[in-house]
């Protein structure tokens, strides 16, 4: 896997990352099936170990590695894929304002058959201040609202 990981990416196909919290391995993110000309898009899969889910490690991760593929790499267009029952994945993207896209029908073979998916995706230009510093300040904003003696908050 890591031989097939790395000469993908020497080919300037895909960008595989791990992940790390707390100094831990505990996740992966891959950006896939790169396409150069006049697409510049690819797509992002990822995982992260039930032991830290529910903390925001994958929406701060997709948001670090949105933001390097547009500023740094040269991207366009990031889209995401998911199953539509994977609602924790459905919440990352929509925590960070993917654009929904609809279904796409029968459109992988996963676990033994064709399965549905529901694709989510940025163009560099939906997210001009970065992506990881809008999910930041979108996060502040919530938590705000949820204790307004939070500094900042007081004429709100
Ligand atoms: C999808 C996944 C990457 C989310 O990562 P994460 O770092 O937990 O993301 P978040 O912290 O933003 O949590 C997302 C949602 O997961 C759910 N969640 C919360 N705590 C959870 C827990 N302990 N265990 C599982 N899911 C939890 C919540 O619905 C949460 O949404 P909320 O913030 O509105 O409450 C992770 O659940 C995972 O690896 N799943 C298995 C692999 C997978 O589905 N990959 C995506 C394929 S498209």
């Amino acid at each position: 896997m890591v031989r097939h990981l790395r000469a993908e990416a020497a080919a300037g196909r895909m960008l595989p990352f791990v992940i790390e919290y707390q100094g831990r391995l505990v996740g992966q993110l891959t950006v896939a099936g790169i396409t150069w000309g006049s697409m510049c898009s690819g797509h992002v899969g990822y995982w992260v170990d039930e032991a830290v889910a529910g903390r925001g490690v994958m929406p701060t991760a997709v948001g670090l590695v949105v933001d390097h593929c547009f500023r740094t790499v040269g991207l366009h267009r990031i889209e995401v894929c998911i199953r539509p029952e994977n609602g924790p994945s459905r919440r990352v993207v929509e925590k960070l304002g993917f654009r929904s896209e609809g279904l796409r029908p029968r459109y992988l073979h996963i676990d033994g058959a064709w399965r549905d998916h529901l694709v989510f995706a940025l163009t560099a230009e939906e997210v001009p201040e970065g992506l990881l510093a809008r999910w930041r300040r979108a996060r502040e904003q919530q938590a705000r609202r949820q204790d307004p003696s939070k500094p900042g908050n007081a004429s709100k």
